[in-house]
């Protein structure tokens, strides 16, 4: 049976973040109020140049770079997405659902995946809805004060 479709379908790539486009990742911004959700990209791009197990991608849209998202493996199997945002001025056009739908794509063939996490803070109640609607359910498992939620990959033909 083919896989279930986002109901709204945004063409996206997901592009390394390079040397080209890495100030157009940096400029990205979610709006005020939604601060408190996400790490900055500036500080995202830090981690990763420090810490190797992350993998941060842009979210590209008609050639321009609309959000960014990050994971990375953080013990035998298990995979965190520690970031998804779409800039403010892009949200609301499908652009964060089409940009997970593809990184989970691409988890769900990792060989090294057994399970994809996720985590957010309560108050983010925009989130479990978000990410439940891809398969994640939450855990009792909290890390710091947010709750984690689970996935388990999609295999084809499994
Ligand atoms: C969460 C986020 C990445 C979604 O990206 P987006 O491109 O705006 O979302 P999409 O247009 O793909 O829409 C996905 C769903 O979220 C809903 N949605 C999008 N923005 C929303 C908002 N600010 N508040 C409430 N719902 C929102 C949409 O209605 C849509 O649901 P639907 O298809 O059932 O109608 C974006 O809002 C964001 O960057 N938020 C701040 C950072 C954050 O909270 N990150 C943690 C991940 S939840």
């Amino acid at each position: 049976m083919a896989d279930a479709q986002p109901a709204k379908a945004a063409p996206v790539q997901l592009v390394p973040v390079t040397r080209q486009n890495y100030v157009q990742v940096f400029d990205l911004e979610v709006a005020p109020e939604q601060k408190q959700f996400v790490a900055d990209t500036a500080f995202s791009l830090v981690q990763a140049a420090y810490e190797p197990n992350w993998e941060p991608r842009a979210i590209v849209a008609n050639g321009n770079v609309v959000g960014f998202l990050m994971g990375g493996i953080i013990e035998p199997g298990v995979y965190e997405i520690s970031r998804l945002l779409v800039d403010r001025a892009y949200q609301g056009k499908g652009y964060g659902r089409a940009g997970l739908t593809l990184f989970l794509e691409q988890l769900d063939k990792r060989p090294d995946v057994e399970i994809v996490k996720t985590s957010y803070i309560p108050s983010n109640l925009h989130a479990q809805e978000f990410y439940g609607a891809f398969g994640f359910i939450n855990t009792e498992e909290r890390w710091q004060d947010e709750i984690v939620m689970a996935r388990t990959p999609h295999r084809r033909g499994a």
